[in-house]
């Protein structure tokens, strides 16, 4: 078994696909993959739920081989609950675990989970710990900088996580209260990188959506990876293109019916996983980026949201005229 900071340097420069609800599941994990991302992790998983109906929960912990090294991500408020979940998920032999301490959804904040672990660092310490020392994987922390303007530890708790033994962490820059709104401040996420008494790896998170800033912000804070969600959501291409100009090649955008081919192989491959209804609704949230700048595209993208099966949207493509 490898550890985290082994794992990175397996890349020159290590791209991870943000882990998202209803988004990077198994289908599109693996065309991302393909596309050039390095590091993939798994739809955060409930450790209440996992523990209550592993089987309900099972399919968010499958993978295949060929996306190592892959993350399962578990959130949960209850030390004895986020233990047995890491074990659960443990046994599914993934590369590392990563503990989600960051999500600012309310349902999940209201339970003392996610993001509201910041307003109680000892206990965020706690919970991380207790993790580290009951499996053997690597463990990993996903947060933010803090609950708000007023409040940023995130100095303070990447210290103190790297004194339990966590082995990497990825900062988004915002603060629970921003949710997702405003700009991701990347400042003190260089600080950090840049403390030498922080010895693990920082991966920077929040709104990379080009491959210029993903370079840009590589130099300017010189952290050990950067990790891309929403921009990635459509746009599976946006790994390739930075792939490509790190190595100073020439990107060129996919046409029409290479997007058209990839959302076909997206809908079939999700459908195989789960369901067809599911894989068709959830495709929605994809389809403005799939096909961002194409002309005439309206009344094709009406049609698509309201497909309800695979063939609906085959055919609503098809008729596609442009
Ligand atoms: C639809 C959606 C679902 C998300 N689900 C998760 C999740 O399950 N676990 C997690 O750690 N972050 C989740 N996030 C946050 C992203 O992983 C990422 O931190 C955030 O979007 C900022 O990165 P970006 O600006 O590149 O999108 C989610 C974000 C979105 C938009």
């Amino acid at each position: 078994m490898l550890n985290y900071q082994s794992l990175l340097k397996k890349f020159e420069f290590p791209l991870f696909f943000a882990p998202m609800e209803d988004v990077s599941d198994q289908s599109y994990r693996l065309i991302c993959k393909s596309l050039g991302a390095d590091f993939l992790i798994s739809e955060f998983v409930s450790s209440e739920a996992l523990i209550r109906d592993v089987e309900k929960s099972f399919h968010k912990l499958q993978f295949s081989e060929e996306e190592r090294p892959f993350g399962i991500q578990i959130f949960g408020h209850d030390l004895n609950s986020l233990v047995k979940a890491a074990q659960i998920a443990e046994e599914q032999h993934p590369d590392f675990i990563d503990i989600n301490w960051g999500c600012p959804v309310k349902k999940v904040v209201a339970k003392g989970a996610g993001s509201a672990i910041l307003k109680d660092i000892p206990k965020m310490v706690a919970l991380s710990k207790a993790v580290v020392d009951h499996v053997s994987l690597p463990v990993t922390v996903k947060t933010r900088l803090g609950w708000d303007h007023t409040d940023k530890p995130i100095h303070e708790i990447t210290k103190k996580l790297q004194d339990t033994g966590i082995q990497g962490i990825t900062i988004h820059g915002r603060t629970r209260s921003q949710m997702y709104s405003g700009e991701a401040d990347w400042t003190l996420i260089g600080e950090i990188k840049n403390d030498r008494s922080i010895t693990i790896p920082v991966i920077g998170n929040g709104d990379i959506n080009s491959a210029q800033k993903a370079i840009d912000y590589k130099n300017r804070y010189g952290v050990d990876g950067i990790m891309i969600g929403r921009a990635a959501i459509g746009n599976p291409w946006i790994f390739k293109e930075i792939k490509q100009f790190l190595k100073g090649e020439h990107f060129t955008p996919p046409t029409l019916s290479e997007r058209i081919k990839m959302v076909m192989l997206h809908l079939t491959e999700a459908s195989k996983i789960k369901g067809e209804k599911s894989a068709v609704f959830e495709m929605r949230r994809h389809y403005s980026v799939y096909f961002k700048g194409i002309s005439h595209f309206k009344d094709t993208k009406m049609k698509l949201m309201n497909c309800l099966s695979i063939q609906e949207c085959q055919d609503a493509l098809a008729q596609w005229e442009f």
